[in-house]
């Protein structure tokens, strides 16, 4: 659908009229802060925006009125603001997995089957464990969020996977595992027959047998069995909704956000995933190097540290060695972001320093999107 897209945002204001913006990145690079920033900005600017937030640090969690874990949206209340409450409403939730796949799933079936299946000790491993659960339960809520109708923008972190292509996988993998074609082809067979059958069954099979057998931790074919037979006749309307959602992250009205520090590994990082949305239609709204140090160049300062050798005033002579360090930085920084990223397309690249201090309270994300604004 290349067509219905839309042109990359001009600034952020731009940007902030999308309905959905989805922030990625590998862990630790700034997510959780750049997406409380960015739904922080529209609400200012006078939106009815929400933060959906993934393993938030605790000190933002508490500034943004979330102390308890708390799966359902609140409004993070005006003290929060510090006297200055934005002109908007800013919203605020943690992305509990396990609540929300609860929730999906009474969605999805009668009350009687939801029971049976969250009794069921395969589930609980399933919903808690399972590779590209988390990612996908956060597109899940997503699709909440957007049902609900309640807010103009909605702003999702994603967690911290390591591999980029776990996160747009996630819908078609738990659909595949769910499905569960191969693995329900291996069991059943397998229970009923008893142990005799492992024995004659392939090298190959007996391998993912084991594995199936290590990754739910015991014995546990049974349930495994049972889980599968609840799940029966959810399937079609399992998979529905995951195309529903995956429709959603391609929308013209959905902007992914890719987070990197420039560092190497990072940018190379973003820079995939960047490839990665290309290829999937999703549109990608900007990249954002969060901690940049930006030096700017000073007139008649090109070379500070032959201006150092020639000085004798020994304060003179540190301001400028401490300002040739930091320049020399900036620039490595800035190559290394144009070696990387310098072909990547048409989305806007956007820089945020690196605060002296950690990004903790509404007016360190307002400094947050200040600078996303300005770059
Ligand atoms: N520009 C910045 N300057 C200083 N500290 C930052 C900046 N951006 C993020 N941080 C801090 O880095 C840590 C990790 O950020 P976070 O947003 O939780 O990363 P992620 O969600 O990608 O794992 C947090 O403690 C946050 O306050
Ligand atoms: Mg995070």
């Amino acid at each position: 659908m290349p067509s219905r897209r839309q042109p990359p945002p001009r600034s952020l204001d731009d940007l902030l009229r999308r309905h959905v913006i989805v922030c990625t990145g590998s862990g630790g690079v700034g997510k959780t802060t750049t997406s409380a920033a960015l739904a922080l900005r529209a609400a200012d600017a006078g939106q009815r925006a929400i933060v959906c937030t993934i393993d938030p640090a605790r000190r933002l969690a508490q500034s943004l009125g979330l102390d308890e874990l708390d799966n359902s949206p609140r409004q993070v209340p005006d003290s929060a603001f510090g006297g200055d409450p934005p002109r908007g409403e800013l919203w605020a939730m943690m992305l509990d997995m396990k609540t929300t796949f609860d929730d999906m799933i009474l969605d999805l079936t009668t009350p009687e089957r939801a029971r049976a299946i969250f009794e069921n000790p395969f589930y609980k491993h399933v919903s808690s464990t399972l590779a590209g659960t988390q990612e996908y339960m956060a597109m899940e809520k997503l699709w909440e969020l957007h049902e609900e109708g309640r807010w103009e923008l909605i702003v999702i972190d994603t967690p911290p996977t390591r591999s980029a292509l776990d996160f747009l996988d996630a819908p078609r993998r738990l659909t595949d595992f769910l499905e569960g074609r191969l693995l329900k082809l291996l069991l059943w067979p397998t229970i009923a027959a008893g142990r005799g059958y492992l024995r004659a069954l392939s090298f190959g099979t007996q391998v993912m047998l084991k594995t199936v057998t290590r990754v739910t931790g015991s014995e546990l074919f049974a349930d495994v069995a049972s889980f599968f037979a609840a799940f029966e006749g959810m399937y079609g309307s399992f998979k529905a909704r995951a195309e529903r959602v995956k429709e959603l992250l391609v929308a013209p009205r959905t902007a992914f956000v890719v987070v990197a520090t420039p560092h190497e590994a990072m940018l190379r990082e973003a820079r995939y995933f960047a490839e990665r949305l290309a290829e999937e239609h999703a549109p990608l709204g900007a990249v954002i190097v969060n901690r940049a140090h930006s030096v700017p160049s000073a007139p008649g300062l090109e070379d500070p540290l032959a201006t150092e050798a020639r000085t004798s005033d020994p304060a003179l002579a540190w301001a400028l060695r401490t300002y040739a360090s930091w320049r020399e930085l900036s620039l490595r920084e800035d190559s290394l972001v144009c070696s990387v990223l310098g072909d990547i397309g048409r989305a806007p690249l956007w820089r945020v320093p690196d605060f002296a201090e950690e990004v903790h309270d509404i007016p360190a994300l307002r400094r947050v999107a200040e600078a996303l604004a300005g770059s």
